[in-house]
């Protein structure tokens, strides 16, 4: 702690450098989904087990806090608990990652300094590749074929590996080239993948001929490629995902390059692997509403990859809410949008082409036409089984189908949106609605239902009550009211002496700093610098945060009463301390003589007068 304190005022810009360049948002939902509610955002709290979120964060403020578990404080904080690693270490990795010095780390870490030359080397050659292609008549003629002009080459920087690494190795270290995996490219179409800086991180590599196995090669998984949690073109569509806050995951690098070029630029693709939850964290950064359209192939392979895809995703959303079961034709009021974790469509051509061909056959128009009209992931499993029935089903097939049909039914949390569900599978399938709603009601009963999220209020005692009013009393310089400003608060609560250490830590560093940050605001980012390696004081400070807003609708004449009240009642509980210390003092120093009756009697006058 000591040392630690020490080194802080010795790079303590760089600290606070650091601090500035943290975002709450970035750094927590790197690990969290996280879910729009009002000012907050809300999602499963990665430090303890639950499945109804209690944890949130406050992008304004730049803090986080779990009601469930109490983890709380701000972007340091929470790097150095989900990391579990300490302040220093904390600091020093964050220096790395954006490049500021700190005057007396002087650790570069030999990893950091691998990553940075991998990612020097594939941009270099990424750069050398495109040069190669761009004079190969054999690979120009291939990608024109594929209607990728040099445009489009450009864009994604597309480029020819030679049928020889000389020319690599003569630019690099055979080491270096080996950790990038570069030297087993030969002969193909070279695919830069980047990551959302745009750094690049890999390569997915296509046979340039069809007598060539396999057809696409990638980068070995390396510190700086990790393929579960890459998407393909991630760089290129995050500010259309942004825009058009949804996004279009494909199977190919092509499908994605033949999407861009023809105007669609919210698509990315998986690198060739299943979708992973942190893929659709990833996404669920850019897309406020999640809306995910899975436009995968419409063959067998692309059916199983979108249920499985799908189920990915919810459970990726498990917890945060449901998964959009109705399209507006359903819309009523009792189901609000908002209240949707995330929205599923699938995109399906029916020809049984990938979404390239598909481009290139029909058009941009054709396709985009698609999309709008892409069913939620619910119509789109019920049809897929209803259209597996025909008229001369046996009964045995129909109740194979429902069998099929029930769990998607049970999912649906909605009573009336299910109601309507089940009607129209049971017109469909020409089965008993009845018997159908009974068998969708007996797995109803399986799913379990979402723990309360409502916590039940515990019984406070004095000791809680006495902590509570002292936190309310110091929240009141974050109110940002403008009567009633930080120096004003002060000149109330100066003189109040606090009994918990942290929130009387927080008290005096605020009356050290407050002439000069009369601002809630202002005072908040200023005591948070000043606390940064407190992790205890941090989280206090955080609560504090969280429940100004309780007090946020108080009307400004009510401020003077409930300041003074609190003062009253603190003040009443100091003169209570001091007779409980009394009482305790009397009784260490009269040890010996407590069997005497004269003192048990002083004992119990003091505890009578202590109860008034
Ligand atoms: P094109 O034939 O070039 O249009 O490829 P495609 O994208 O239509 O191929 P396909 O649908 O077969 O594959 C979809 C994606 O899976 C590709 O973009 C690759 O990422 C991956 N993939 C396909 N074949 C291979 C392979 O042989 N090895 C590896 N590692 N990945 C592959
Ligand atoms: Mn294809």
């Amino acid at each position: 702690m000591e040392q630690s304190s020490l080194k802080k005022q010795s790079s303590g810009n760089a600290v606070e450098e650091i601090k500035n360049r943290l975002d709450i948002f970035e750094t927590v939902s790197e690990h969290v989904l996280l879910k729009k509610s009002g000012r907050n955002y809300w999602g499963l709290c990665p430090f303890h087990k639950e499945k109804t979120p209690s944890f949130s964060i406050n992008p304004e403020k730049g803090i986080f806090k779990c009601f469930g578990c109490g983890a709380g404080g701000d972007s340091l904080s929470f790097l150095m608990k989900v990391n579990n690693a300490s302040f220093w270490e904390t600091i020093v990795t964050l220096a790395q990652k954006f490049g500021i010095e700190l005057p007396e780390a002087g650790v570069t870490s030999a990893n950091t300094e691998l990553k940075k030359q991998i990612l020097e080397v594939n941009k270099q050659a990424a750069f050398y590749y495109k040069e190669l292609l761009l004079e190969n008549k054999e690979a120009r003629d291939y990608l024109l074929k594929r209607d990728i002009n040099e445009e489009t080459i450009e864009k994604f920087n597309l480029g020819l590996a030679p049928g020889s690494i000389d020319g690599l190795i003569k630019k690099y270290d055979r080491e270096i080239i080996s950790k990038t995996g570069l030297s087993s490219f030969k002969n193909r179409i070279m695919i830069p993948i980047r990551d959302e800086k745009g750094n690049f991180i890999a390569f997915g590599a296509r046979a340039l001929k069809d007598s060539q196995g396999p057809k696409y090669l990638n980068s070995p998984d390396s510190p700086v490629f990790n393929k579960s949690k890459s998407l393909y073109a991630i760089h290129q569509a995050k500010e259309a995902i942004k825009e058009l806050d949804s996004v279009i995951l494909m199977e190919g690098y092509f499908d994605v390059i033949a999407a861009h070029t023809h105007g669609l630029a919210n698509v990315v693709a998986t690198l060739g692997t299943a979708l992973t939850e942190q893929h659709v964290r990833i996404i669920a950064r850019y897309s406020d509403s999640r809306r995910i359209y899975l436009a995968f192939d419409s063959d067998e392979a692309g059916v199983n990859a979108t249920n499985r895809g799908a189920d990915i995703i919810k459970s990726a959303f498990s917890g945060l809410g449901d998964i959009k079961h109705f399209d507006e034709s359903f819309s009523d009021s009792t189901v609000k949008n908002e209240r949707t974790a995330c929205e599923i469509r699938v995109v399906t051509a029916n020809t049984g082409k990938d979404p390239d061909d598909f481009l290139r056959e029909q058009g941009a128009e054709a396709y985009k036409q698609l999309v709008k009209s892409a069913p939620l992931l619910i119509d789109y499993q019920i049809n897929r089984i209803i259209n597996l029935n025909d008229r001369s089903s046996s009964p045995q097939d129909k109740a194979r189908l429902g069998k099929d049909v029930i769990p998607l039914l049970a999912e649906i949390r909605n009573s009336i949106i299910r109601n309507e569900y089940t009607r129209l599978v049971s017109e469909r399938l020409s089965i008993d609605e009845e018997a159908l709603n009974i068998e969708v009601k007996k797995s109803l009963q399986n799913i379990k239902p979402g723990e309360s999220s409502k916590k039940a209020l515990t019984g406070i005692n004095k000791e809680e009550k006495h902590l509570l009013a002292q936190k309310n009393l110091l929240s009141l310089y974050f109110l940002n009211n403008e009567k009633f400003a930080p120096l004003c608060i002060n000149n109330y609560i100066k003189e109040v002496e606090l009994s918990d250490t942290n929130l009387n830590l927080i008290k005096k560093n605020i009356d050290e700093i407050v002439e000069n940050f009369n601002d809630s605001d202002k005072l908040f980012d200023e005591l948070l610098i000043k606390l940064a390696d407190n992790e205890e004081a941090k989280k206090v400070l955080t609560d504090l945060i969280y429940s100004v807003d309780d007090k946020k609708d108080m009307k400004s004449d009510l401020f003077h009463r409930y300041i003074m009240d609190h003062i009253a009642y603190l003040q009443t509980h100091s003169v209570f301390e001091q007779q409980e210390k009394l009482r305790v003092s009397y009784y260490e120093d009269n040890r010996d003589d407590m069997s005497s009756s004269r003192h048990q009697q002083k004992v119990k006058e003091l505890i009578k007068e202590r109860r008034l």
